[in-house]
């Protein structure tokens, strides 16, 4: 205990930051895991011997509850909690603790029935129906009223019973295009509340001078239809801002309702990680934010022949990335154990990623991971779905051993003591944070101006290249506080206004190292162009003015130089006029804009702007930039293949080579080997102690 509280405050001052601890988890833990499991699927006589399973295997929480929502209210306003009750009970008995969920994805029949205006409706008419899930429209208030009564009696039931850890909202909720009147309507008054109810001034937002597109009335505006490809986009981005409140206020409400009755137990939803959606984080009552991830299903986003049974490298990575920072921890709810149903094809895992994919969700620095599920159905939609058990009841799948090594492994570290903050010093210094805002996507995926250009990708290039140096990345937004982090970058940005400029003046004027890329700040937060030079709102900061932009053809790609090197891109390009203090760190190298900078870089106060004007093909040139820039810096970075990651946490480096050739990881002098060896097999892992 007193080495932990020791470490902890060592690697405070290390990070030079105190962080909140939250009071539901404990860093000796390091990880819960958990498997989810539905009673209701199976004869009562079968639980205790499935919990007993559980326990066996080291599983320390199960999941209830989630899609029974006809088994709790089997009639209006009766409820049954009974059959749950055991289960609880029973589960409990094995020392499971349980995670409650909250069923609002899949509305009994009756309710459906009774009330048919709660069914979500398509932009075709297509409304949806009883005999699937996710088929109720969240702007329904029927649907919302019937819903919140339902969590309000469990809520009552399960709020203060110490067995249940914690409450998952719904399923992976997600933004709805929904087109049942009660949207048209909430849409409606989304707009009234925004603009004052001045329809003048939407008028103005939305400039609907143009196309004689002006409104009289909030009556008179509809749903944007997608079928119409040149619909007013600054209604579009309206539309958008409105559709992810909808379902943030939805699970905001469920909250803020569990939260009257319960004591103590956190309350989250698992969203899938759809970063552009941008509804995720949005519901300020969840105590922290979890995601769902499935690795392998068919394409191959893997590396070489047998990547598509690996997965992606940094998939899951950057969910942790993403999710850690609104509030410091995260979980994740659903880690695939073995074969899907629903991928165009769903192979086998290769032997070992299971677990792979469990470190990779810990070295993020997550709370607990949670695996959908433990039995494989025997009926229904995902009959071919793996579990940690096989369609026997008792069989363990091979994914369910390598979570039961996981466990193991896990819970021997959990010996050392040591807190979750303490990570080496040449590790943090290398920390960057990404600012991210969906709303940029959503505008400039609607006015792409080249096909080829894609918005995320371009945030990954910036992304891959800093995993790549073995630098923890936060992915924020713009309530942090910039000023945690040496390195900033803002790629893409094209939504902005005179303050957030502001506050990227000052924060380089402090000493932070500022990139700013491509796209940014050309638009206000309408999605208008502002009466001035066209890109000009970042110059004070750049310290450049922008001449114009080109594109080219995919196929005729254009070079920049850098360093003697040259890099394609076709995509995005801004031939820049560069300030008087500007360097020039890369120039165009064809076209009438030859020699003419694409990327400059100038001290600003105490710190650094670089601009980089250019999106290039393959990432390479971003990595060259960031590299040149810790570089002159002077921060040590590391040089890891694409397919290794690193990170630290509890005082442990962890390695995951998703490779597929062994790696051998340069161990640093003098640390110790926890778990596995230093020639890193393909879906291998390395934990090791750095020194002292
Ligand atoms: C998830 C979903 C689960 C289950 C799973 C199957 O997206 O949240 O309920 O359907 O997929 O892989």
């Amino acid at each position: 205990m007193k080495r932990s509280i020791l470490s902890a405050l060592f690697a405070c001052l290390l990070l030079g930051t105190t962080q909140a601890q939250q009071p539901w988890f404990n860093d000796n833990d390091l990880t819960l895991t958990g498997t989810y499991y539905y009673p209701e699927h199976w004869p009562e006589d079968q639980w205790e011997r499935d919990f007993k399973k559980m326990k066996e295997l080291g599983f320390e929480f199960t999941h209830f509850a989630e899609f029974a929502w006809a088994q709790l209210e089997p009639e209006e306003g009766k409820y049954d909690f009974e059959w749950l009750d055991k289960a609880v009970a029973m589960a409990h008995a094995q020392g499971l603790k349980v995670v409650m969920c909250t069923s609002t994805a899949t509305p009994p029949v009756w309710l459906s029935r009774k009330y048919p205006e709660i069914l979500l409706k398509q932009e075709d008419g297509t409304v949806l129906d009883h005999g699937a899930r996710q088929h109720a429209s969240f702007a329904s208030p029927v649907y919302r009223e019937l819903s919140y009564k339902m969590i309000e009696e469990l809520a009552k039931h399960y709020g203060n019973d110490s067995r249940i850890m914690g409450w998952q909202l719904d399923n992976e909720p997600a933004v709805q295009f929904d087109y049942n009147p009660a949207a048209e309507e909430a849409f409606r008054d989304f707009l009234r509340q925004k603009y004052d109810n001045n329809i003048q001034s939407l008028n103005d937002a939305w400039g609907t001078a143009f196309w004689s597109e002006v409104y009289a009335d909030f009556n008179e505006i509809t749903l944007p239809k997608t079928a119409q490809m040149f619909m007013n986009h600054h209604q579009i981005l309206d539309y958008r801002r409105f559709a992810a409140s909808q379902t943030n206020d939805f699970l905001n409400e469920q909250a803020k309702l569990i939260k009257q009755h319960s004591n103590n137990q956190w309350v989250i939803t698992n969203y899938i990680p759809n970063y552009e959606e941008g509804h995720i984080g949005g519901s300020p009552e969840l105590d922290f934010q979890c995601y769902t991830r499935y690795m392998v299903y068919g394409d191959n986003e893997g590396i070489g022949r047998r990547g598509y049974r690996v997965g992606n490298p940094l998939r899951i990575a950057l969910a942790n990335d993403f999710f850690r920072p609104f509030q410091g921890t995260y979980g994740v709810m659903e880690l695939q154990p073995g074969q899907v149903n629903w991928g165009g094809i769903n192979p086998q895992p290769l032997p070992g990623a299971v677990r792979l994919w469990l470190w990779s969700v810990f070295a993020g620095g997550s709370d607990f991971v949670c695996t959908y599920r433990f039995r494989q159905p025997l009926y229904g939609t995902e009959q071919y779905h793996y579990g940690i058990v096989g369609t026997d009841g008792v069989t363990v799948t091979p994914g369910g051993y390598e979570f039961e090594q996981f466990i193991n492994e896990i819970k021997e570290l959990r010996k050392r003591n040591v807190a979750r903050e303490v990570k080496p010093a040449d590790y943090t210094n290398r920390k960057a944070a990404i600012l991210f805002n969906h709303e940029n996507s959503w505008s400039i995926e609607r006015q792409k101006q080249n096909r080829t250009w894609n918005t995320f990708a371009h945030i990954e290039k910036y992304y891959n290249a800093l995993k790549s140096f073995g630098a923890p990345v936060d992915f924020i937004n713009e309530s942090k506080d910039l000023s945690d982090y040496p390195i900033v970058i803002v790629p893409a940005y094209q939504l902005a206004d005179e303050a957030l400029v502001d506050r990227w003046m000052e924060y380089a004027k402090n000493g932070g190292n500022l990139v700013l890329t491509c796209r940014t700040a050309h638009k206000d937060r309408y999605g208008r162009l502002p009466e001035r030079r066209f890109g000009s709102m970042i110059d004070k900061l750049t310290g450049n003015e922008m001449e114009f932009y080109d594109l080219l053809l995919p196929e005729d790609p254009g070079k920049v130089t850098m360093d003697g090197k040259e890099y394609t891109w076709n995509t995005w390009g801004e031939v820049l006029i560069p300030g008087k203090d500007s360097k020039v760190w890369a120039s165009y190298l064809d076209e009438f804009y030859e020699g003419k900078p694409a990327i400059t870089t100038r001290q600003l106060g105490k710190g650094t702007v670089t601009y980089v004007g250019v999106d290039s093909n393959n990432g390479l040139l971003e990595k060259e930039v960031l590299q040149k820039l810790y570089g002159e810096l002077q921060i040590p970075i590391m040089d890891l293949p694409y397919g290794v990651t690193m990170e630290y946490r509890n005082g442990m480096g962890i390695v995951l080579n998703y490779g597929d050739t062994p790696y051998d990881f340069p161990l640093p002098k003098n640390a110790t080997i926890l778990l596995g060896e230093t020639k890193i097999p393909t879906a291998g892992v390395l934990v090791f102690a750095p020194k002292g």
